[in-house]
């Protein structure tokens, strides 16, 4: 049996950020921890495979009605997919798996080192840039093409701002929330108009485009989406893609304090920058934790869980137990690929749904793991060969990264200068 607080922890937890769940659990001395979010609610905190299963099962933990009110309102949206169970839920997902999970994919890539050569050729001009901002307009001038999102090149840097504050915004109740709040309106104001038009017809959109695809989709009853809701949906595959760009900035990162991996990522070999890739998104804070609440009384690991409890998975905490990833705190893009990592005959080994959690876990066809996985995986493998394909030099900036600010990035975001395409 551990420790049940009675106080409210959210101040604690914003506090305390990525640490918060890690260190009830090393002074509890054990995987599982009690404690109250959201107006003193009950809260399980759970970590490793045993607990991500117990979470994902339906049975014990359902969405609707679980998440914040300031995380729907900034991060997802309201009626999004994240806030759905059942066949609801099966539904909605499958169209995200349809969209996110095939062949299509390769475009959005292509489009994206198009975007990044584009823009390299233009760093090349400049002092200095702040890649973290030039990675989230490449992204977006991408996503937006190949979702057929109308924008024209004048108006990407905007977007690609606002996309990013409503990342930015969702756990904090400093003014980046408020402003998060302001764009979500607008934007899917914004969307739920083009919608419109592409149902009336006064917009042709390409077979099989996101625009195209979420605006025709039919829910669970057979109806079509609100228009607003459609927009919700549209923004659920376009500013995550564009959240990437948090990914490029670790990377960056990481071959600052880790140069030895550039070179075998000029090398172009698919398998290593795959894992690096992995390495990136195992190692760097991004996503703290996921959960939902309890639809009855459940037990888990000893512990009686109430109806109505949260549940939570702490997410950074499993991409770093050492039961996992052995000197979790290393970063060895080498521990994904088979054969010890020797370059030329390695490959990326067999990762279980269940162990590295950046993304969620589990199936995304059943669950509600990520279905962006493999896009996050082609984009960020791709630009981070073509970030170590790029010559530049790393002026002194503040690159700590503090794990008490969710999300995370290195304080500076990544200022580059003396920008050479040809390396
Ligand atoms: C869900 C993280 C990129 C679309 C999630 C979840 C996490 C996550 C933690 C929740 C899983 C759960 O509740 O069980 C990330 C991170 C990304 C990323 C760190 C890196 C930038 C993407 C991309 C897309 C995407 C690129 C789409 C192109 C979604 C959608 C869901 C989701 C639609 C909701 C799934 C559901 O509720 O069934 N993501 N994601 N994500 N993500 Fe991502």
């Amino acid at each position: 049996m551990v420790r049940r607080p009675r106080l409210d922890q959210s101040i604690p937890m914003l506090a305390q950020g990525y640490a918060w769940l890690p260190d009830q659990r090393r002074t509890a001395g054990r995987a599982t921890v009690h404690t109250r979010l959201m107006l003193a609610r009950q809260t399980l905190g759970v970590e490793g495979p045993a607990g991500a299963r117990f979470l994902y099962d339906e049975d014990h933990v359902r969405r609707s009605g679980a998440l914040p009110e300031p995380v729907v309102s900034t991060l997802f949206g309201h009626g999004a997919v994240h806030t759905l169970d059942g066949e609801p839920h099966r539904v909605r997902k499958a169209m995200f798996v349809q969209l996110l999970m095939g062949e299509g994919i390769g475009d959005l890539v292509d489009r994206a080192e198009a975007a990044w050569d584009d823009a390299a050729r233009r760093w090349a001009g400049e002092r200095r840039i702040v890649l973290m901002d030039e990675a989230a307009r490449v992204l977006t001038r991408a996503v937006c093409d190949w979702a057929a999102v109308p924008v024209t090149d004048e108006e990407v840097p905007a977007l690609a701002r606002d996309l990013t504050a409503l990342v930015d915004g969702f756990a904090t109740g400093a003014p980046r929330h408020w402003r998060a709040r302001r764009v979500r309106q607008r934007r899917e104001a914004w969307l739920a108009g083009i919608v419109e038009e592409v149902r009336s017809g006064a917009r042709t959109v390409p077979a099989g485009s996101v625009l195209g695809v979420v605006s025709a989709h039919r829910d669970s009853e057979g109806e079509l989406l609100e228009p607003r809701v459609a927009a919700v949906e549209v923004l659920n595959v376009v500013r995550p893609t564009v959240a990437v760009s948090w990914f490029v900035g670790f990377a960056a990162h990481a071959l600052h304090r880790w140069p030895e991996h550039r070179e075998r990522l000029r090398s172009g070999e698919p398998a290593f920058a795959a894992a690096f890739a992995h390495e990136v998104r195992r190692f760097y804070p991004f996503a703290p934790f996921i959960g939902g609440r309890a639809p009855r009384e459940v037990q888990w690991d000893g512990e009686m869980v109430p109806a109505g409890s949260m549940v939570l998975l702490d997410l950074f905490g499993q991409n770093h137990d050492p039961d996992l990833f052995p000197e979790p705190y290393a970063f060895r893009p080498e521990r994904f690929l088979t054969d010890g990592g020797s370059a030329g005959t390695s490959a990326v080994r067999q990762i279980g749904p269940w162990e590295l959690v950046p993304q969620g876990a589990g199936d995304p066809r059943s669950g509600h793991r990520c279905p962006g996985e493999d896009v996050t995986v082609a984009l960020l493998s791709a630009l981070a060969v073509r970030l170590a394909c790029l010559g530049y030099t790393v002026p002194e900036q503040d690159l700590t990264i503090s794990l008490r600010r969710i999300p995370a990035r290195p304080a500076s975001r990544v200022v580059l200068s003396d920008v050479r395409p040809d390396g």
